[in-house]
């Protein structure tokens, strides 16, 4: 397994184009699936994950056709369930769920389970579609929603800890081919489920609302094709300007969309990062006196439990006690003891990190435990002195593309070496 070594203490400079969003791609792919029409995707990031949910396109008959960020798919005519041992190992795949049931009234899916961040249930898809008239069972770790037709219902998405973004994608998208009108109250309202609804409504889909807790999706009898553009990874994006944030850098992002990222700016500068926003870019400059904050992770546009992780590391350069506490998943916090390696005084109470920032950090070799812990321990290896080794490294590599190619433009020491 490739590790990453990082020689800290670079500052970066320069700039960095951030690639499409992960968390968008996937559910746009699984969309391709509500017609017998010809897709294209454009903007895709080159990783691991969505080279995954082409291959489970391709197991459910789809053709599928990926070239430098392009994916045609035509999924002409859908034969089975796919290939069940792909779609399990990659939770994200459970957005086919919608997309199979819009078009054949019948999905099995893998019944995903918990991971690393948290239990990760799935009730709130499994209610979705049950409002829209399909028996659901589970059994033998699987999902089976069936129905004679897709009848359009009121359906409400909120659960304990707010709106599901997932669960709104697949009930958005199995609506679009129901019958008559449904309406989502509670839906995510991640950008995600925007550009979600966008490339829908150029399939044919009506949909209204989407980005707001109420979505009403009117019911089509069928789909076509469609052209569409993936929205810049505002993760990915915040993640790079915390690396800038953390390293006292001066570095400017291109291809994204500030507008996504309010809550994670607006944190950044109480914590005293200067930020220049323009159309499509983001300027990071240095801080002049970083300064401690307090964090609380919730669906958007609240601070995003993404980049929970990474923003600790600002907090450790930061003078003073920073707060987080994450109320979206109940373990997210893998990343806490890994950082302790690194010299880190950071405890834990219940949902909530305590933070004492504005000690030295040093390089050591530590364990990547899921996608954005991987990052955050990226960050803290820039930021300190001495080499970090980031094992288990294709956590990272879901998720960013090409993350060691992009920070070395910028000027950092990291390099990517076989693992033992
Ligand atoms: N939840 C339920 N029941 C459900 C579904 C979710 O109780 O049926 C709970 C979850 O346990 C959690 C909360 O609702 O406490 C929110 O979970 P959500 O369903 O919104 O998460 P998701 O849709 O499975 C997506 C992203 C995650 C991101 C979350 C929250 C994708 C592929 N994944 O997951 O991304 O953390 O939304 O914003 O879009 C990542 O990129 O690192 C990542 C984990």
């Amino acid at each position: 397994m490739d590790c990453l070594v990082i020689n800290g203490g670079a500052t970066l400079k320069g700039e960095v184009k951030i690639s499409g969003a992960k968390n968008a791609a996937l559910p746009l792919m699984a969309a391709t699936l509500l017609t017998r029409e010809e897709c294209v995707l454009r903007n895709l990031p080159n990783l691991s994950d969505v080279q995954f949910m082409a291959r489970i396109l391709k197991s459910l008959g789809a053709s599928v056709m990926m070239s430098r960020g392009t994916i045609r798919v035509r999924a002409k005519k859908i034969e089975g369930f796919g290939d069940y041992d792909l779609i399990r190992k990659m939770r994200g795949s459970i957005c086919i769920l919608g997309p199979l049931m819009g078009r054949l009234n019948e999905a099995k899916v893998s019944m995903p389970g918990g991971c690393v961040i948290g239990a990760r249930p799935i009730d709130l898809h499994l209610k979705g579609m049950r409002d829209l008239g399909a028996k659901v069972r589970v059994e033998a770790g699987y999902v089976h929603a069936k129905a004679k037709e897709l009848v359009g219902g009121e359906s409400f998405l909120g659960g304990r800890c707010g709106p599901t973004v997932l669960g709104t994608a697949n009930l958005m998208m199995a609506a679009t081919l129901a019958k008559g009108r449904s309406v989502i109250h509670s839906a995510a309202c991640e950008p995600e489920i925007e550009d979600l609804a966008k490339f829908l409504n150029a399939m044919g889909a009506k949909i209204s609302g989407a980005g707001s807790p109420t979505i009403t999706i009117r019911g089509v009898r069928r789909l076509g094709g469609a052209e569409h553009r993936v929205i810049p990874d505002r993760i990915e994006a915040a993640t790079y300007a915390l690396a800038g944030a953390v390293t006292g850098g001066d570095i400017t992002l291109r291809n994204c969309a500030p507008g996504h990222l309010s809550a994670v700016l607006d944190k950044m500068r109480e914590a005293g990062v200067r930020l220049q926003l323009g159309r499509g870019t983001l300027r990071v400059l240095p801080a002049k006196q970083l300064r401690s904050v307090d964090i609380t992770t919730m669906p958007h546009a609240g601070f995003p439990t993404d980049v929970q992780a990474q923003m600790m590391v600002l907090m450790l350069k930061s003078p003073g006690i920073s707060i987080i506490t994450e109320r979206i998943f109940e373990s997210r916090f893998m990343h806490v003891n890994e950082l302790a390696r690194m010299g880190a005084d950071i405890s834990i109470e219940g949902p909530s990190a305590i933070v004492k920032g504005g000690l030295p950090l040093s390089g050591a070799d530590v364990m990547a435990s899921d996608l954005r812990a991987s990052a955050a321990l990226v960050l803290a290896g820039l930021s300190a002195s001495g080499v970090t080794r980031v094992n288990r490294v294709y956590h990272i590599d879901r998720g960013y593309e090409d993350i060691d190619g992009k920070l070395r433009a910028l000027g950092a020491n990291i390099s990517r070496e076989p693992g033992q």
